[in-house]
């Protein structure tokens, strides 16, 4: 395994892992590396073969425990720690909600007490062009406000709810056990990775409602400036899908959104593996 590289993408945040081996993976030496690297980098891109689901479990495993994601719907049979996320654009309109959601700016699971730390998406099947997904490095957002405005932030605390009305789509109905699953939980607005102590805003456009302790007004101008200054290119970095990649981002310090510009009745087919959390803090 010597020859396993990690090539930073030196643009706002990522990784490229190369020359892995993915079935050594579970090496600790080779495991505490890739979990190392996704911590200081955020998000590692590792090029390879499509996998079996079986195998992206055991895959992103390495990096933590893998767990159950909510919506039942979208559990593989075989492996239902792995979801299988179609988000093919169909012209006769069943092209589903979660993928027409996911291009605004999110972290996964944000509306559970625990999110998870970290999400590993592979790619199955893509169009023939877009369908980028992109990432924004919230901790670089963080470190780049004014002093003032981390002073204001720092210690207020947000409701993060299953739907807002601040969200621009509405998302995947929900069945009576997953909406008794899904009450609203309160999170810092700014959330330390426990990890390395650093800070991060912890926003997400499509779960976050309000910010406790304020009048709608008040809160909804401060996540709207907030937002303004995650949305700026700066902080962005987009992976672009090759069949058989595995992404992993850590969901504490970044968001990310997908570009669905591409076309329609291309199958657009992911795995993906939510890997458990911590409460934030
Ligand atoms: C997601 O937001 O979870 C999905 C991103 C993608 O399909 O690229």
């Amino acid at each position: 395994m010597s020859t396993l590289r990690i090539v930073p993408t030196n643009a706002a945040l990522g990784a490229r892992i190369e020359g892995l081996d993915r079935t050594q993976i579970a090496r600790p030496e080779i495991a505490a590396m890739l979990h190392k690297a996704l911590g200081d980098h955020l998000l590692l891109e590792i090029p390879g073969e499509p996998m079996t689901p079986q195998q992206t479990r055991d895959f992103a495993a390495a990096f933590g425990a893998p767990r159950i994601q909510l919506l039942r719907y979208k559990h593989s049979g075989e492996v239902p720690e792995v979801s299988v996320m179609v988000s093919t654009l169909m012209a006769d309109g069943t092209t589903d909600k979660t993928a027409l959601r996911a291009e605004d700016w999110h972290t996964d699971d944000s509306y559970f007490q625990t999110p998870a730390k970290a999400t590993l998406l592979h790619s199955i099947d893509i169009p023939s062009r877009g369908g980028d997904t992109w990432f924004c490095n919230m901790r670089a957002a963080y470190e780049a406000l004014p002093e003032a405005t981390k002073r204001r932030i720092d210690g207020l605390r947000a409701i993060h709810a299953y739907d807002t009305s601040r969200a621009r789509n509405r998302p995947s109905a929900r069945t009576a056990q997953e909406i008794a699953e899904t009450p609203d939980v309160e999170h810092p607005l700014v959330r330390t990775h426990p990890d390395n102590g650093r800070k991060a805003l912890y926003l997400n456009f499509n779960r976050l409602d309000r910010i406790v302790g304020m009048e709608r007004a008040e809160s909804d101008a401060l996540l709207d400036e907030l937002a303004a200054h995650c949305r700026k290119p700066e902080f962005h970095y987009a992976h672009k899908w090759a069949v058989g990649d595995a992404v992993i981002w850590d969901n504490r310090a970044t968001m990310h959104r997908v570009d669905v510009d591409y076309p329609m009745g291309e199958k657009r087919v992911m795995q993906r593996v939510l890997i458990e959390g911590d409460r934030p803090f």
